[in-house]
């Protein structure tokens, strides 16, 4: 299912066709080679002085990372994203070594997020983006240190019909049409005549 985003001026396919499905083909698989250039996109987005504070735990289905995230996901998550073929949980590494707060990581490790989404993207394969998962439980099983700062798993697959939705309120979102603030009211200065 598309649901190309509405906006003033044609966009490039690839950001206007994105958006976060739930319906996940349940049996598909990515290859590693998918996988790997997902996250070569990553590795290769930018970051402040260069210092690529992301950290990335890579998950397929059937392994034991795959079991480790899923069984942690919350509340509706839970229902919908273990249908995914591949979990990638981003981490920002907050500090220095000296210990020195970087104040840009987590903005880092979303430019990172955001270029795996369109490799996926490019390659055939849906992302959604979940938030929704218990940090506590996902440090303690991958032993990461209190500066690693979990942001979201990137729940990736190959999308399946709506329809395959069994649970009424998804299957609506799912339809729902995407919709996004106006550019006036989120360009605070210097919106274009066009
Ligand atoms: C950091 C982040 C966390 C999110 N967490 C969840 C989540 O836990 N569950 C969920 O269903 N969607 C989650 N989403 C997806 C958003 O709801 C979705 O991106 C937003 O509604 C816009 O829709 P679109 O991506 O289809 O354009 C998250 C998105 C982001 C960027």
């Amino acid at each position: 299912m598309l649901k190309p985003a509405e906006s003033s001026v044609a966009l490039s396919p690839l950001i206007a066709n994105r958006w976060s499905p739930r319906s996940f083909d349940a049996v598909a698989e990515i290859s590693d080679t998918d996988i790997a250039a997902i996250l070569e996109a990553g590795r290769w987005s930018p970051s402040t002085s260069n210092q690529q504070p992301w950290r990335f735990i890579v998950a397929k289905r059937g392994d034991s990372h795959f079991e480790n995230l899923t069984k942690n996901f919350a509340g509706f998550n839970a229902t919908w994203a273990p249908s995914a073929s591949a979990l990638i949980l981003v981490v920002a590494v907050t500090t220095n070594e000296d210990g020195s707060v970087r104040p840009f990581a987590l903005y880092d490790a979303g430019l990172a997020s955001a270029f795996m989404t369109m490799e996926a993207n490019h390659r055939g394969i849906a992302v959604h983006p979940i938030a929704g998962f218990n940090r506590d439980e996902v440090k303690a099983e991958f032993s990461l240190p209190d500066n690693y700062s979990q942001t979201a798993i990137l729940v990736m697959g190959k999308q399946a019909p709506a329809e395959h939705l069994d649970n009424e309120v998804l299957l609506e979102r799912e339809k729902a049409p995407r919709v996004r603030l106006p550019l006036a009211e989120i360009v605070i200065a210097g919106l274009p005549a066009a």
